[in-house]
């Protein structure tokens, strides 16, 4: 099961067999090309102009291939950033590249349209939609800096769900209406849902309901011996507040409204994947993107991809605890403005605690991973004795190879949900960032702690938070004559 996150990781390309070193190196042999062969002035990116975006395109899995297609970058006179590519699961004799590119608006349009005459495009960014402005901070990534500019992020959608037929239907992030699939162009066409907006109600078909009941059904047994004490407390709620039963999809909207009150995590619907920067993006704030299409009914009781059965079952009734829910939010403070590596070991982290982690309470090992939560055999697996466990820590779990299509090799396990934060609080410190980040609940928005204004403006906050909890402290003591 993978999270509604593409994990582009050369770890997980490596698996594969794939030629991303190969890849990489026609790329930086291409650059070094290209900045020697570029007249002067020529292609740069011009200052009121200039951004990123990114392009995932298809090519025979042929030698010479990728250096051919790159040329047409150098032609155009695009600069990459950072390249990935992997087997195209559609078309076996083909492989995907993703493409990170920094260059004008113009260029980018006279690049796509350069692309289009000789290779297959599935995905790119609209330009409009990304188009960012000028980082303030030098050499560090952009990320959102309050909770309107995640729109940003949910645009980016790289690709659906590559293991799901090209037929299957996905239903549209904004609208929850069906989308048809065609093979190969699987960009959304739709504007995604602002934040603020509330989630459209979905009306699932009858299969889609059975299909999920068959799951709600199954998974339900075994929750009272494999889940953590924290989820069996919230899905009673759930059924209560927001419909959930086995002849009954909840509604996003529903799930949302819950949420908010309960932990202050909302949910937003999603077409597709995003990149780990952008899904780890959401968590800062709150936010938690999730897909809304059903497993496909041939197979109730398997998925590689995450669909609303994974999502509903699996993350929501652990997003619904204030301490889990400050565990998630961490991660993704720790990602803002950090580098692509730091990223990926932020992201491996979020896979084996939020998405595959496992705890002790009572003496037992129980499960509050949602990939485990979600799927009956390897919920089984994970707690059996065939499986290997460790204790999580940060610092080695992130070097850790992530399994997308088959059980995790090995588990980790944390005391608590205060014991995972913490410790991911110490692994954050060693990220490289020239500024640590404050959330501000109030305003929504991260501040940047940088310079001692900054930090002041903190102090103050907390300063009045102190006073709140002397005077409740004064006033029990004063209760018990103390
Ligand atoms: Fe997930």
């Amino acid at each position: 099961m993978q999270p509604a996150m593409m994990m582009f990781s050369s770890k997980y390309w490596a698996r594969r067999g794939l030629s991303l070193d190969s890849a990489m190196f026609d790329q930086q042999h291409l650059q070094e090309q290209t900045v020697s062969e570029k007249p002067s002035g020529v292609g740069e990116p011009q200052a009121e102009d200039a951004g990123k975006t990114a392009v995932v395109f298809a090519l025979k899995n042929e030698v010479g291939c990728l250096v051919r297609a790159l040329r047409l970058f150098q032609e155009k006179h695009v600069n990459l950033v950072h390249i990935e590519s992997r087997r195209s699961k559609r078309r076996p004799s083909e492989v995907e590249i993703y493409a990170d590119c920094s260059c004008s608006r113009r260029e980018f349009g006279e690049l796509v349209q350069h692309l289009k005459q000789h290779i297959s495009i599935i995905s790119l960014d609209p330009p409009e939609q990304i188009w960012l402005e000028e980082e303030e901070l030098d050499g560090v990534p952009w990320f959102p800096r309050k909770i309107s500019e995640l729109d940003q992020c949910s645009h980016r959608v790289l690709m659906y769900g590559s293991e799901l037929d090209a037929d299957h239907p996905v239903r549209d992030g904004v609208s929850g209406r069906l989308l048809v699939r065609v093979p190969y162009v699987v960009v959304p066409l739709v504007s995604p849902r602002n934040s603020g907006q509330p989630i459209p109600r979905v009306e699932y078909s009858s299969d889609e309901v059975k299909t999920w009941g068959v799951v709600f059904r199954e998974l339900t047994k075994l929750y009272p011996t494999h889940a953590c004490r924290e989820y069996l407390k919230n899905l009673p709620l759930l059924t209560k507040h927001c419909g959930y039963r086995e002849d009954n999809i909840p509604q996003l909207e529903d799930v949302s409204l819950f949420l908010r009150e309960r932990s202050g995590f909302t949910v937003r619907p999603v077409a597709g994947y995003l990149s780990p920067r952008d899904f780890l993006a959401g968590l800062a704030y709150r936010v938690f993107n999730c897909t809304q299409y059903v497993r496909h009914s041939k197979d109730p009781l398997y998925t590689p991809e995450p669909d609303t059965c994974h999502e509903l079952l699996g993350h929501v009734p652990l997003l619904a605890d204030p301490k889990f829910a400050q565990f998630s939010q961490e991660i993704g403070l720790a990602s803002l403005g950090a580098s692509d590596e730091d990223v990926q070991k932020l992201a491996t982290c979020y896979f084996f605690t939020i998405e595959f982690g496992l705890c002790k309470q009572d003496g037992q090992l129980r499960a509050y991973g949602a990939g485990l939560l979600s799927s009956i055999g390897e919920l089984k697996h994970a707690l059996s004795d065939k499986a290997a466990v460790k204790p999580f820590d940060p610092r080695t779990t992130c070097f850790q190879e992530c399994l997308i299509t088959t059980f995790q090799d090995v588990y980790f396990v944390s005391e608590s949900f205060e014991e995972a934060k913490e410790k991911m609080r110490e692994f954050a410190k060693t990220i490289q960032r020239p500024f640590s980040v404050y959330y501000n609940p109030y305003t929504q928005s991260v501040d940047l702690l940088k310079d001692t204004r900054s930090i002041e403006n903190v102090v103050n906050d907390l300063r009045s938070d102190l006073n709140t909890v002397c005077d409740a402290l004064g006033k029990m003591n004063r209760y018990l004559g103390i």
